[in-house]
């Protein structure tokens, strides 16, 4: 298995290294029109820290909020332990804003958020949802969400939260009879367009084989695939993705964000106890090195952002490996099995929605 991964390191970076001089054709160095580079301006970097337990929390109640998916509400169907809720996201170096939905409406009064990705853009999506209408439980509402849209509306401040379902980005097309995943091609990226925040995510679809790998071919200009190394099409696709942003984006209109690699726990190893998953975790790692490492597809982001300044990462990466104790499992409503790649809600993704605030008023 090290050797595996070794291998694997080696031939991704020798791959990276390689296309560097065709990307760079890409790269936006206009730094005056850069929303990434004023990151770190505050001297503080929001992703390195700790959980620490703090009774003020979660920040809403499960109960109470009208838009949490029976596969996230871990309460709601059946879970006893409630200490998970119960974690603050500390950063070593300052203290992250405490949310204010109402300030959240207040700013974006009149404008267009849309999270586009997987069903962790749902988790993330539902969880803002969450947080601002705690803060606002009376004001009207309009709910919406079928096939690959979902909008909630706070009609009072015209502020339209937008759910875009792309698992890759990247298009996925039936064509000559069979599904073609298209490395290349964005066309669906119209409908981001006129957002005035873009949320991106992609990557647990591009690991899928069998039954639950919806392409029978990837393409890239003239040449198909009938497979392909997984992070070297994630690394295609991705490219793909942040040259449309480059090409699409105007950073003083569309704020854009990325919302980092979520990990699962499903492998007790990774976190030194192979004989467990995250069935019945009921507390982070507390360690500050988590012992399986920043996943591969997490240097493929880095990489990929590396090459243009219009995007911000929200680097969940780190903070979520800690909370093996915070997913699903079987307390999921009519899912089967043991989900331990998505989020309870309340939980994690409010986390990373206070980190997407945190950016936007830093
Ligand atoms: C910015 O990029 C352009 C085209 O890629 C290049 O010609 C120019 O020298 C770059 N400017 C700086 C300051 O790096
Ligand atoms: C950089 O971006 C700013 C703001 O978008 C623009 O005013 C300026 O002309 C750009 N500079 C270059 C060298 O492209
Ligand atoms: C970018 O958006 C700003 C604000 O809406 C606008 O003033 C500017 O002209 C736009 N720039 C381009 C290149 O479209």
């Amino acid at each position: 298995m090290g050797f595996q991964f070794k291998a694997l390191f080696l031939y991704l970076s020798l791959f990276l290294f390689s296309d560097q001089t065709k990307a760079e054709q890409f790269i936006d160095n206009n730094s005056s029109s850069s929303f990434a580079a004023r990151k770190l301006a505050s001297g503080c970097n929001y992703f390195s820290g700790k959980w620490v337990y703090d009774s003020s929390y979660p920040l809403y109640d499960y109960s109470t909020c009208p838009f949490i998916d029976p596969e996230f509400n871990c309460q709601k169907y059946g879970r006893a332990d409630k200490m998970y809720q119960n974690y603050r996201w500390q950063p070593f170096s300052c203290d992250l804003p405490r949310f204010n939905g109402l300030e959240f409406l207040e700013r974006w009064r009149g404008k267009k958020i849309m999270f586009v990705g997987d069903s962790l853009s749902l988790n993330m999506w539902e969880s803002l949802s969450c947080m601002i209408h705690s803060w606002v439980p009376k004001a009207k509402t309009t709910f919406m969400k079928n096939g690959l849209l979902g909008s909630v509306t706070f009609e009072d401040y015209g502020v339209k939260l937008l759910l875009y379902r792309s698992p890759y980005l990247v298009d996925l097309a039936y064509e000559n009879g069979g599904w073609v995943l298209k490395l290349d091609s964005i066309r669906q990226g119209r409908a981001w367009r006129g957002m005035d925040m873009l949320i991106f995510n992609s990557w647990h679809w591009w690991t899928h084989t069998g039954r639950t790998q919806p392409w029978d071919y990837m393409q890239e200009g003239a040449k198909f695939y009938k497979d392909m190394n997984r992070l070297v099409a994630y690394y295609k696709g991705l490219t793909t993705w942040a040259r449309w942003v480059n090409r699409n984006i105007n950073s003083s209109k569309t704020k854009v964000f990325f919302q980092g690699i979520s990990p699962t726990h499903y492998e007790g190893k990774d976190w030194n106890e192979p004989s467990k998953s995250c069935y019945g975790e009921e507390q982070p790692f507390f360690g500050t090195k988590y012992p399986a490492g920043v996943p591969l597809a997490a240097a493929v982001v880095n990489k990929v952002l590396s090459r243009t300044r219009k995007v911000y990462l929200l680097d969940v990466t780190t903070l979520s490996q800690y909370r093996k104790d915070a997913h699903p499992t079987i307390y999921s409503g009519q899912h089967s099995g043991k989900d331990c790649s998505h989020w309870c809600l309340p939980g994690v993704p409010d986390t990373w929605n206070q980190l997407l605030y945190a950016a936007l008023i830093s």
